[in-house]
């Protein structure tokens, strides 16, 4: 197992630290409900979507200071919900509550599980991203606090309405935190503060890498006949594009975040390149994902300046997976390994050699916890906290890289935001017997993207 696959293992793993205090108060002007369940410092926990992260996810959220328990599962599919009660249960046996008649599956699942909590509490929304809308919108009715996973959406039609969204569950004091738990590592922190304070000068290039074998669900084989289409897509989401925006979304946008805080802006367009080189599986079948197995994007934001990005999924290619910052006066290093793996360090002129170095962080606490302590803070001492639209917008950059490699075009970020394109329009309504957003053609191959011959509007 390469270095990358062990970071995707490690993400997966239940790590335990602390944080949070109590109180509640209204906020200036206006008479809002309290942050929290009321009458009792309890706070039930329900997770939608019980797979790797969410299990983690839940884990961080019990290791929180303060009375809080986990009280409903739902999930798409049964034995993911079971492996994920039976690990936690395992992880924080004093803090699960989640009798059989609280574990709840299919696609209306979530429904139920959010129907357990009361207003202030909090639900973990760690599906396929495509969900996250729906599952939003479910939440804000129901007034919860909401922790939800990235990327936050995959489409330009899903932005705009996860952007509305964010100002409806600030407009009811909801909390809500997007796991882009790079902008909560404090070594970024810190390479953050010093950059702002002229450290490196000013930006003029970032470079972020994440290349590395094929990871999570990238590549996928031929459906077998024992599963629907909308399952087998479901299951599999990083092979499509409706459910992940493809391993590109899911796999790179936490480097595409960070620079992008670094730089204290969104790049405003991006061209690309891509393509299929190796598209068997390992047993020969044809691949049937819509990913591509390497991109290199140049980003360009609104002062001239560039940050590159490069991603492969492909064994045996070299592994590199880190980010870069060049400076008028330095050169820092954000991530040196992984989405955000310290220690951040800025060094004099362009070369990294011991002897210019200037500053290395220190800090070696869980990025993962960090944002738990901080949402679960929020919502004990009802303070604003809503991470939503920031998540939209680097989910969008990110989207609109993934856009100009699959088109062959030059993107911006206004193109993506009010793209038309619907990726998966019969969410809010999706039962196991709906069609799958995406259909085989007669040969039960799914479409795939294939620049500068479909139309520029649209990906696949
Ligand atoms: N921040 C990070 O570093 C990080 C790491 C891993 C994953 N993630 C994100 O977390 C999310 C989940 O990823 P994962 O690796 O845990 O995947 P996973 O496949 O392990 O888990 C997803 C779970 O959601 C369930 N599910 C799918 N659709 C559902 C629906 N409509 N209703 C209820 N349940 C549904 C699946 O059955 C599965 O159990 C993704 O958005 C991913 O990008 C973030």
């Amino acid at each position: 197992m390469n270095t990358n696959d062990n970071s995707l293992t490690s993400r997966r793993q239940f790590l335990a630290t602390a944080g949070g205090v109590a109180a509640a108060s209204a906020l200036t002007g206006i008479v809002l409900p309290a942050a929290h369940a009321q009458g009792s410092d309890q706070i039930q926990l329900a997770i939608v979507g019980c797979g790797g992260r969410g299990g983690g996810a839940v884990v961080q959220a019990l290791s929180t200071k303060g009375p809080i328990k986990l009280v409903a599962m739902a999930d798409a599919f049964e034995d993911r919900l079971k492996s994920s009660f039976d690990g936690i249960s395992k992880a924080m046996p004093a803090q699960v509550d989640v009798p059989q008649d609280r574990r709840f599956i299919g696609y209306d699942a979530y429904k139920k599980a959010m129907d357990c909590l009361k207003p202030g509490d909090i639900v973990i929304l760690t599906t396929p991203p495509a969900f996250r809308w729906v599952h939003f919108t479910y939440a804000i009715s129901k007034g919860l606090n909401v922790f939800m996973e990235k990327p936050i959406t995959c489409d330009g039609p899903s932005s705009r309405r996860m952007l509305k969204l964010a100002e409806e569950a600030s407009a009811k004091n909801l909390k809500c935190g997007v796991g882009l738990m790079s902008r909560h590592q404090k070594p970024l922190q810190e390479l953050h503060a010093r950059i702002q304070n002229g450290e490196i000068g000013d930006i003029i290039l970032m470079r972020g890498y994440r290349m590395h074998g094929p990871g999570g669900y990238f590549e996928s084989g031929p459906k077998p006949d024992n599963i629907s289409h909308l399952d087998y897509q479901v299951r599999r989401f990083h092979s499509f594009l409706w459910a992940s925006g493809g391993n590109f979304s899911d796999f790179y946008i936490h480097i595409i975040d960070h620079l992008g805080w670094m730089k204290n802006s969104w790049p405003v367009k991006a061209q690309a390149l891509g393509g299929r080189h190796y598209k068997h599986t390992a047993e020969g079948a044809p691949a049937i994902d819509q990913n591509f197995d390497n991109y290199s994007v140049e980003y360009t934001f609104a002062d001239g300046s560039k940050f590159f990005f490069d991603g492969r999924c492909m064994t045996g290619a070299k592994g590199i997976y880190s980010s870069y910052i060049h400076g008028t006066k330095g050169y820092a290093i954000a991530s040196r390994a992984n989405d955000c793996g310290g220690p951040s360090a800025i060094y004099k002129g362009q070369d990294a050699s011991p002897a210019n170095l200037v500053w290395q962080s220190k800090d070696t606490s869980n990025p993962y916890q960090n944002e738990w302590d901080a949402l679960v803070s929020a919502i004990r001492n009802n303070k604003p906290y809503n991470e939503v639209k920031r998540g939209v917008e680097a989910s969008v950059v990110t989207s609109m890289g993934r856009m100009a490699a699959h088109t062959g075009q030059e993107i911006t970020y206004d193109e993506m935001l009010n793209c038309e394109h619907d990726f998966a329009p019969n969410l809010m309504t999706l039962t196991s017997s709906s069609p799958a957003p995406l259909q085989p053609d007669a040969n039960g191959l799914y479409p795939i993207p294939m620049p500068g011959r479909l139309t520029t509007k649209r990906e696949f």
